[in-house]
């Protein structure tokens, strides 16, 4: 059997290898598919669905799907755009996310989202919850209003022993991120700026630092989230 898929994304021609994701497969044929939850090198979960396309006319998770021969995908369409759009409202809404005053701003990817897609009043009600900061940690800050459950810091930060530091606490709509009490002194200095990084928002803050990167320099201060992928597949709303 061929290593090498051939399906199309909004009409254009597109090659892939056998078993690869929809999502890899677009960016490596340079088509920007936009994302939350997925992490390069970590098993997708599918969480956030931002990266909804369309299959066969059917609606799937493009970091969970495998590319198959002759798939025809929809990506950039109005009625995606806009869902995509409804979604990153919806978390905004959903938590309390006060970019002006957030360590993460400029290289938060739920607010470069909310750039690119022109978000300036989300069309849903603001819920303003009521969240804890918690600080118990020795080097970690836990701000849970900005949280989008995405579990890549779960998924990402392991032990030495390749334990999950990172662990889900409570349920349905208290579920919060949490730090496993039993291993939490593996969660050294290099891991909680891991836990940083890889945090869409601004969750998870490493203690005792601060405007390291300045404004102005970090990394969406001078350009769109998915601005190295092919122009022609930007989308416009
Ligand atoms: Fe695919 Fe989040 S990036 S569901």
């Amino acid at each position: 059997m061929s290593k090498v898929v051939n399906f199309s994304i909004d009409g254009k021609n597109c090659m892939a290898e056998r078993g690869q994701y929809i999502l890899d497969a677009a960016r490596a044929n340079n088509i920007y598919i936009p994302t939350l939850c997925n992490l390069p090198g970590v098993k997708p979960r599918g969480s956030c669905r931002i990266c909804n396309v369309k299959v066969n006319g059917k609606l799937m998770t493009s970091c969970t799907t495998p590319v198959a021969e002759g798939m025809q995908v929809e990506n950039n369409t109005e009625e995606l755009l806009d869902l995509r759009k409804a979604i990153v409202e919806l978390l905004f809404v959903e938590g309390n996310h006060y970019c002006p005053f957030c360590e993460k701003s400029g290289n938060c990817e739920l607010q470069a989202l909310a750039y690119r897609f022109n978000i300036m009043v989300p069309r849903y009600p603001y819920q303003f919850p009521d969240r804890d900061i918690e600080a118990s940690s020795k080097n970690l800050i836990k701000d849970h209003n900005r949280c989008i459950l995405c579990k890549r810091c779960i998924r990402a930060i392991k032990d030495e022993e390749g334990r999950n530091i990172f662990a889900f606490k409570r349920r349905g709509h208290k579920v919060v991120i949490n730090v496993d009490s039993k291993i939490s002194g593996s969660l050294n200095d290099e891991l909680a700026q891991k836990a940083m990084d890889i945090c869409p928002v601004g969750a998870l803050i490493k203690k005792e630092q601060g405007f390291i990167i300045p404004i102005g320099k970090r990394t969406y201060d001078k350009h769109p989230i998915g601005y190295e992928f092919d122009v022609t597949s930007t989308e416009t709303l």
